[in-house]
């Protein structure tokens, strides 16, 4: 163990006659000062610039002072996030109020979490009461609210039973083993294997990211959880090739998100419910981002009329409380019998209340119309900012208030030009941009989320053209 994470190591403190290696400022004002050293010159910071006690010190993704560059640099945090150097202490529907007092256009809802915006007053009703009777019971006993999401969720879906849990991997954990535990409990239990998409995203368990398959995310973490078969994205004979004795199941994202919200087709959709139905294998859908009226659908499998056997729920379904699901029909939970399946917190009574008013609010008649109408005159004009925009659009797709821009400049750019114009957007793969207001964004809202973006792309328009093409602009 000798060496391996010395906290001690870490934590001691130096004097040195240098300047702060982030700041590049010597903030004592004496010819010396005070670092704390973790062995390398990067562990290295100027005593006045710890927030607290001890700390951690990052490197920022530039090399310039973090402080300047707006990055982070020092927290306890495990620093598994490249986070932003801004804080919120309060949100109010769309908008989020910065420690500063700055009012930020919400357009990535937590990723897609906050559906019903920030502090919601039936949300915040319904935690407040539920927070004044009881909190979390052990599944061991019976729980009212669990019942009650449940017997919603699945009259409004395919399904006929849930498993409550705490997020998206773990609800994606409990389908994965769902589909074995099926093909098992049918007596093939040599059909474990699941066939993926490149590009997809499950979560970050060791299984969900096996079936996610993406390297950067699995490098590192020894052997990768046997039973996942990857195939191209939308390619049929792929799929089909793929199949073996050993398949129990096929899963998909109805939308890819994390990986650049690239649609699936819908025919497409409908040949792998046809070839799981004439293979005895089940259709698995990840509905972690899709789900809960993102798509202007309560689920987005049922703007194509294909169902799953199986489907995970999470982000939206608490409105920001931690709440994961596994929806399923109950043919294919055959297998999951009393000692199976576990979560201490899934399904508790304070999760469940939080649960139960997002379906409140998504359930009242217009709700989801107004989702649509609001979605579509938000793409027509995304359309527009992308036809005066083209040397920093490329491309507007997905569904509902579910969107990408495909961006001609690296997303990252566009997302901090955005930050700069006090609208949060969140990047994704295939360099897009998603937007993603809260579903109760206003008109006035998405009019100036569109004005927010106008400016954002007229400026690195600008910064991108030379002097002279400048002149030629104006
Ligand atoms: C489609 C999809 N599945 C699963 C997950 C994992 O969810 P969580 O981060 O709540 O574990 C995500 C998260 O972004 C997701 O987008």
């Amino acid at each position: 163990m000798a060496g391996v994470g010395r906290k001690s190591r870490a934590l001691r403190v130096h004097t040195f006659p240098a300047r702060c290696v982030w700041c590049g400022e010597n903030p004592a004002g004496a010819a010396r000062f005070s670092v704390l050293t973790g062995g390398t010159r990067a562990n290295k910071i100027s005593k006045q610039c710890r927030p607290e006690r001890r700390h951690i010190l990052f490197r920022p993704r530039r090399s310039c002072c973090a402080a300047r560059a707006g990055s982070t640099v020092t927290s306890h945090l495990l620093p598994t996030y490249a986070r932003v150097n801004l804080a919120f202490e309060r949100g109010e529907g769309a908008w989020l109020i910065a420690t500063n007092g700055d009012r930020y256009l919400d357009f990535t809802s937590g990723v897609a979490v906050n559906a019903l915006g920030h502090a919601h007053p039936r949300l915040v009703a319904a935690l407040t009461e539920q927070a004044q009777k009881v909190w979390h019971v052990s599944n061991l006993y019976q729980i009212p609210e669990a019942e009650r999401v449940a017997q919603r969720l699945c009259d409004a879906s395919f399904a006929d039973v849930v498993f409550f849990c705490n997020s998206g991997a773990e609800a994606m954990e409990c389908a994965i083993k769902m589909a074995r535990k099926f093909q098992s409990a049918s007596g093939h239990p040599e059909r474990y294997r699941i066939i993926t998409f490149e590009g997809a995203f499950h979560g970050r368990t060791l299984a969900t990211l096996a079936a996610g398959g993406q390297k950067k995310y699995l490098d590192g973490f020894g052997p990768v959880v046997e039973g996942f078969d990857q195939v191209p994205f939308g390619d049929l004979a792929a799929t089909k090739r793929a199949v073996t004795d050993e398949t129990a199941a096929i899963l998909i994202e109805p939308i890819m998100g994390e990986g650049g919200v690239r649609v699936v087709e819908p025919a497409f959709l409908r040949a792998l419910r046809e070839l799981c139905d004439q293979r005895g294998l089940l259709l698995l859908f990840d509905e972690v981002q899709t789900g809960m009226g993102r798509t202007g659908e309560l689920f987005a499998y049922q703007r194509v009329g294909v169902e799953p056997d199986i489907m995970a729920l999470a982000k939206a379904l608490g409105g920001g409380f931690p709440v994961g699901a596994c929806l399923a029909s109950s043919e294919a939970a055959k297998g999951m019998t009393a000692g199976t399946h576990g979560s201490t917190f899934g399904g508790n009574p304070l999760a469940m209340s939080a649960a139960n008013a997002v379906l409140d609010v998504m359930l009242e008649p217009g709700f989801l119309d107004r989702v649509r109408q609001t979605a579509l005159r938000f793409k027509q004009r995304l359309a527009e900012i992308k036809d005066r925009h083209p040397s920093v659009i490329a491309e507007v797709r997905g569904e509902g208030l579910l969107i990408g821009v495909r961006a001609v400049v690296p997303a990252s750019e566009l997302v901090d030009a955005l930050r700069a114009e006090k609208m949060i957007a969140v990047s994704a793969g295939d360099n897009v941009v998603r937007l993603l207001p809260p579903l109760i964004v206003s008109d006035e809202e998405i009019a100036e989320g569109v004005a927010r973006l106008d400016r954002a792309c007229a400026q690195l328009g600008r910064a991108r053209r030379t002097p002279r093409q400048e002149e030629a602009v104006r």
